[in-house]
Parts: structure tokens; C-alpha cells; sequence
């Protein structure tokens, strides 16, 4: 039996130290994930593209030199733009999702966010055009065109949120562009893994360059829809203003669960 002592006393407080240090945990490992595979990239960018002109890259076939290297100035020099700058993006861009320096170092926070939204929007305009230009045809057009947009606009959107003083907003839309930038991480992890699950059903002579077609003919789309869905599920997970695709129950009885700060766009 109770008494109303008991009943009021209220039950013992969770373990807090271990439900809250798990998920930090986690986070931490992911971030150093992204950052090493980032870096990753940048190096097979800097070890494939630095080692001369574009003209002799491509008696080399290094990577797409021989697509780009007859092709008109502005066009390979759109080529060179978007391999300098969006390697930059994804190179610094692990660094604006460390907690430590947001909190400990705000003015680096800044010039590294100015360094990255100036790349974001060199690499998204130069992707563009390539974009005009690309080996996967019509696929690559509307795929890698419409990354290529979205990687600015939410660029544009991360930027002006924080002059607007919004900072939840800002996170979204910065998590929102890093998960596009990213895109330069997983076509390459895509194209592997594509490529990996067909050679079993290619018979005894491979046709190597068939194998890579068939693989990245859905890159252009592939390597960035998935990406954006899982940043749309951490925005959610970490109760940032993320995508409604229906009313919630909140919001249409009157009750505004947004964080403060938040806008209503
Ligand atoms: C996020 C937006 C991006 C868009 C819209 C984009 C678009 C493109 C396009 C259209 C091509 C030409 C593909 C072809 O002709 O088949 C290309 C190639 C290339 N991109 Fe990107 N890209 C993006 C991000 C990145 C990032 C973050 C990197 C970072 C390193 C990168 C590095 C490269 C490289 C090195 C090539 C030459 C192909 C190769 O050697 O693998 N791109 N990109």
C-alpha cells in the first residue's frame, strides 16, 4: 500500500551521463567519418588533377581530362573552377560542423563560412555549365543541373538566415548544403559500389566500359537524393525547422512548436 508521501515523491532521474553521452558519441564518430572521407576525395582530387595541364591529362586519361581538354576555354576553365572550389567546400566544410570551434572559436567559424559560401557559389555556377557538357547526356544534365542549383540555393538560404540573426535556421539550411556538397563523397562511393554488383553477373570477358556506363548513368541523380533525405532526418532528430510535407496537428490548432527563432518559412 501507498501513502501520499510515496506518491509524490517523483521517480529516480535516468542515468542522464549515458543516454546523453551515446548519441554524442555517435555523433562525433560520424563527423570524423565525413571529414576523413572528405579529405579522401580532395586528395584523389589534388593526386588526379595536379599534375600538369589539363592537355596532358588527358593523353594520361586521368579521371575526365579527355572530356573536357578539346572542349571550348570558358568551358575547361568552368572544369578547373568547380575541381579547386567545390574540393574547397568539401575540404573545410567538416570543420563548420565541429562543435568545439563554433563554440570556442567563433571568429574562424566565420571566415571559414565566408571561405566556404564563396566556393559553394563558384562550384555551383561552374557546375552548371558542366553540367551542359557532361559524360552521362541527358541524365547528368537534369541530375547533376539540378544539384547544382540546389547546392547554391541552399547556400543562399544558410547565408541569409544567419544575417537575418536566425541561427536554427541557418544550421538547417547549412546541414541541408554540406549533405549536397557531400555529393562529391558518394557518386565516387556509389560508382564503386555500383560498379562492384554487377561484375558477378558480367560473364567471363568484362566489358569494362559498359560495367562503368550502366553504373553511372543514375549517379547524376543517386549520388545526392539520398544525401539530402538523410539530412532532412538529422534536421528532424535534432528538432531543426525541417521539411512538412503535411500540416502538423500543432500548427493547424493554433499551437507553434517551432524552437524561438524560428521563422515560419
Ligand atoms: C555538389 C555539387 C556538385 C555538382 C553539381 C557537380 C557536378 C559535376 C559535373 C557535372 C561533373 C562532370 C561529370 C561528367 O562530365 O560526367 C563533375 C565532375 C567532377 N567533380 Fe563535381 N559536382 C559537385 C560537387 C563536387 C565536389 C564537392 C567535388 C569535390 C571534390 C567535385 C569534384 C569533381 C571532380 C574531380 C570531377 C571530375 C571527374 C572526376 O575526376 O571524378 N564535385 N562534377
Amino acid at each position: 500500500m501507498t501513502n501520499a508521501t510515496d506518491s509524490a515523491t517523483p521517480p529516480p532521474a535516468p542515468p542522464r551521463t549515458v543516454s546523453r553521452s551515446r548519441p554524442a558519441r555517435n555523433g562525433r564518430i560520424s563527423w570524423v567519418v565525413v571529414a576523413l572521407t572528405s579529405l579522401a576525395i580532395v586528395g584523389y582530387v589534388i593526386a588526379t588533377y595536379a599534375q600538369g595541364s589539363l592537355a596532358t591529362l588527358a593523353q594520361n586519361e586521368a579521371g575526365l581530362a579527355t572530356a573536357y581538354a578539346d572542349r571550348a576555354a570558358p568551358v575547361r576553365a568552368a572544369f578547373y573552377a568547380h575541381i579547386i572550389f567545390s574540393a574547397l567546400a568539401l575540404g573545410i566544410g567538416p570543420v563548420q560542423f565541429a562543435g568545439t570551434v563554433r563554440r570556442r572559436r567563433p571568429r574562424l567559424h566565420r571566415w571559414v563560412g565566408r571561405v566556404f559560401l564563396i566556393s559553394v557559389a563558384i562550384g555551383s555556377v561552374s557546375s552548371l555549365i558542366m553540367a551542359c557538357f557532361n559524360t552521362a547526356a541527358i541524365n547528368g544534365f537534369f541530375g547533376f543541373g539540378s544539384l547544382a542549383v540546389l547546392w547554391g540555393w541552399t547556400a543562399w538560404r544558410g547565408w541569409r538566415a544567419i544575417r537575418a540573426g536566425d541561427h536554427l535556421s541557418h544550421q538547417a539550411w547549412m546541414i541541408r548544403c554540406f549533405a549536397l556538397t557531400y555529393a562529391g563523397v558518394t557518386l565516387r562511393l556509389w560508382l564503386g559500389i555500383l560498379i562492384g554488383v554487377q561484375l558477378p553477373f558480367a560473364g567471363p570477358t568484362v566489358d569494362a566500359e559498359r560495367v562503368f556506363d550502366t553504373a553511372y548513368a543514375v549517379l547524376p541523380f543517386l549520388c545526392w537524393l539520398p544525401n539530402i533525405v538523410v539530412a532532412e532526418l538529422l534536421l528532424r532528430r535534432r528538432g531543426l525547422p525541417s521539411l512538412a510535407l503535411t500540416p502538423s496537428r500543432t500548427a493547424s490548432s493554433g499551437t507553434d512548436r517551432r524552437p524561438p527563432g524560428v521563422s515560419a518559412r
